[in-house]
């Protein structure tokens, strides 16, 4: 009786087994086809408005597009998206609102046609708080290709995940490669995760599974009579888990990682004194780099105006956010802010993030112009930030170890010339970097 019970449990377990496998290994296999299919429509759909755009005009387009896209960001960015209000309409499906001939003249004079009393013109220039589009002495052929790319971009979502290069500003063509990299990176960590998940319950079912076989097994020899004294003993034996804790080497184990553990964390903490990495104040106004500088890609330099041109990247005016904001969200309490310092005459006091001691001497131009170095490297993600931190530790050593690793940017850059030739005649083999020119003496970077 009791041995058919047994067996009709141990079936009972077996199929259980099967089935949590089962289920364990079709959804391991869903994700596993999700995963794929969560890259493949992501590339289609980046790559079905190209050929939406292809199928009105014949190949060569790609090239039309990234004309388009170039021109696009440095005429119409700071006014367009292709999706979003920002001071103008969003461009998205400019091509089927109006004709070409018609956005060609409006480009190249929007006023003027305001004035003939074009009926659209003069109702979108009032819509928008009859504000002056400027004028464009672009070629029918450039406003052309700038249609081309508002129609590639066209969608929700494209118009800030699928940009490559063509931009002239480094910072945010790294900011969207990062973005969408960093996309499709989160999209395969999440069936990654998926996955894993999957193969841990499989785990544990398993490791359940075995524990109670095993005891089905004892329960089965203590039934039976031809065991002697040695067997039921180890059959009978436990895990003497209060001898282990007691035992020296127990002890020893324990405390030598207690010691480790607690010398790691002091020599940290004695290292970072004087450090402020990840220093995140809280700023007056809650403006947000993601915002500005992410979804409306608007470029670094366009505030930070003398990044590319002097040692200091200057912290904008109150006049710059004046252009946009004189227009956008005027009721918002946090533009308010901005209203109110101006009328007062006095600046908005945002909170320092970045300072090295007056003993170091750092120049922007030399790095962002001159090396060619983005903004991202030192700074970190600052288009995906809210509030800004500090990124980098701005040691001495985060600024040497840069300057033995990175070879000097000389192209096209004249004074390197004779420089480049000597470092060649003496040693070829190894690379010119910033040291082998003199980056790492004390008084490049020490008055
Ligand atoms: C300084 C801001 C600004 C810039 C720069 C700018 N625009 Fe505009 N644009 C506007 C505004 C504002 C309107 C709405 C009409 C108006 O008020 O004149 C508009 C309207 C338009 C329209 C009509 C949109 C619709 O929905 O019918 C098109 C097309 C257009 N702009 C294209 C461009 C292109 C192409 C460029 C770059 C070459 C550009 N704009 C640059 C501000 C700007
Ligand atoms: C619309 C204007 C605007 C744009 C565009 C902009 N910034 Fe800023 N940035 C500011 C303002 C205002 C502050 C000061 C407030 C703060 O720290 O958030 C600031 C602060 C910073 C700081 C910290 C300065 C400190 O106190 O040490 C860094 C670094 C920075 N910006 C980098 C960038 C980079 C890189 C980009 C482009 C990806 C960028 N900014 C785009 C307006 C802008
Ligand atoms: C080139 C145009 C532009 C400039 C320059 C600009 N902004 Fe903005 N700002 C925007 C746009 C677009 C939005 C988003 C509006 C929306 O969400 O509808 C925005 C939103 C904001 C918001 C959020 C408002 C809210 O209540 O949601 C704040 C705060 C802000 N900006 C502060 C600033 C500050 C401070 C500056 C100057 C350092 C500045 N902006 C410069 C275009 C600009
Ligand atoms: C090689 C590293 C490096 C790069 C590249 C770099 N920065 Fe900086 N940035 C720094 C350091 C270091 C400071 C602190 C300077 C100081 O305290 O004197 C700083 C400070 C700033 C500040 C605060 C104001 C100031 O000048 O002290 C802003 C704003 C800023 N950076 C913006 C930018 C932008 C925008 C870019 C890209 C166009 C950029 N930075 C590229 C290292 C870098
Ligand atoms: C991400 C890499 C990087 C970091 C970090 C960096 N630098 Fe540089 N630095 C460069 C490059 C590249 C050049 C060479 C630019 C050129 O002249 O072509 C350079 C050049 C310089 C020069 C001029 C050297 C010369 O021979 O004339 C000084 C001074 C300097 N850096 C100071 C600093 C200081 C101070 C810091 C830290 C606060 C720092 N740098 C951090 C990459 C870096
Ligand atoms: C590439 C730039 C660079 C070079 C080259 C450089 N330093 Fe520095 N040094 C710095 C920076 C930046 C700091 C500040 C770091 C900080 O605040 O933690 C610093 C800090 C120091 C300090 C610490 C000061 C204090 O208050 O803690 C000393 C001392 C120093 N440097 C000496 C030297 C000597 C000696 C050399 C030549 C062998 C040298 N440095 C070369 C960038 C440089």
């Amino acid at each position: 009786m009791s041995s058919y019970r047994l067996r009709s449990f141990s079936h009972w377990l077996l199929a259980l087994f099967l089935t949590f496998t089962a289920v364990g290994q079709v959804a391991a296999q869903d994700a596993a086809t999700v995963s794929k299919d969560g890259v493949v429509p992501g590339q289609t759909a980046a790559a079905a408005p190209a050929a939406a755009a292809g199928g009105a005009a014949p190949a060569g387009d790609a090239a039309a597009v990234a004309a388009g896209d170039a021109l696009f960001k440095g005429n119409c960015a700071q006014c367009h998206a292709v999706n979003d209000v920002v001071v103008g309409p969003a461009l998205a499906g400019i091509d089927q609102r109006r004709p070409l001939p018609w956005i060609i003249k409006w480009v190249k004079n929007s006023s003027k046609m305001v004035a003939s009393g074009d009926e659209y013109a003069v109702k979108l220039f009032n819509q928008y708080q009859k504000q002056q589009m400027p004028n464009f002495a672009l070629s029918d052929e450039e406003i052309t290709s700038i249609v081309a790319y508002v129609k590639s971009q066209t969608g929700p979502g494209a118009g800030t995940k699928q940009e490559q290069g063509g931009s002239p500003d480094q910072g945010a063509q790294a900011n969207q490669g990062g973005a969408a990299g960093a996309d499709d990176a989160a999209g395969a960590g999440k069936y990654v995760n998926v996955v894993l998940i999957v193969l841990i319950v499989v785990l544990i079912v398993l490791v359940v599974t075995l524990v109670i076989i095993a005891n089905i097994m004892k329960d089965v020899l203590r039934g039976r009579k031809d065991l002697d004294g040695r067997d039921v003993e180890l059959l009978d034996q436990k895990t003497d888990w209060m001898g282990i804790l007691k035992s020296g080497w127990f002890k020893g184990v324990v405390g030598t990682l207690f010691v480790l553990v607690v010398l790691y964390e002091s020599i940290q903490g004695i290292m970072a004194v004087g450090l402020t990495q990840g220093y995140q104040p809280a700023q007056p106004i809650a403006f947000s780099h993601k915002l500005h500088a992410g979804e409306h890609q608007i470029n670094c330099a366009y505030c930070h105006t003398s990044v590319y041109k002097s040692k200091s990247a200057n912290i904008p005016s109150a006049n710059i956010c004046m252009n946009c904001h004189s227009q956008i969200k005027t009721t918002s309490p946090e533009i308010k802010k901005i209203y109110r310092a101006i009328q007062r005459q006095q600046p908005i006091q945002w909170v320092r993030i970045h300072n090295l001691p007056d003993l170091a001497y750092f120049n922007h131009s030399q790095h962002t112009q001159v090396g060619g170095i983005e903004c991202q490297t030192c700074h970190g993600p600052i288009q995906n930030m809210d509030v800004v931190y500090q990124y980098s530790a701005l040691t001495m050593g985060w600024c040497i170890n840069c300057h033995r690793e990175t070879p000097l940017n000389t192209k096209g850059n004249g004074y390197y010339d004779n420089l480049v030739k000597l470092h060649d005649e003496a040693n070829a083999s190894a690379p010119f970097t910033v040291s082998s020119n003199g980056g790492t003496e004390c008084s490049k970077c020490h008055y």
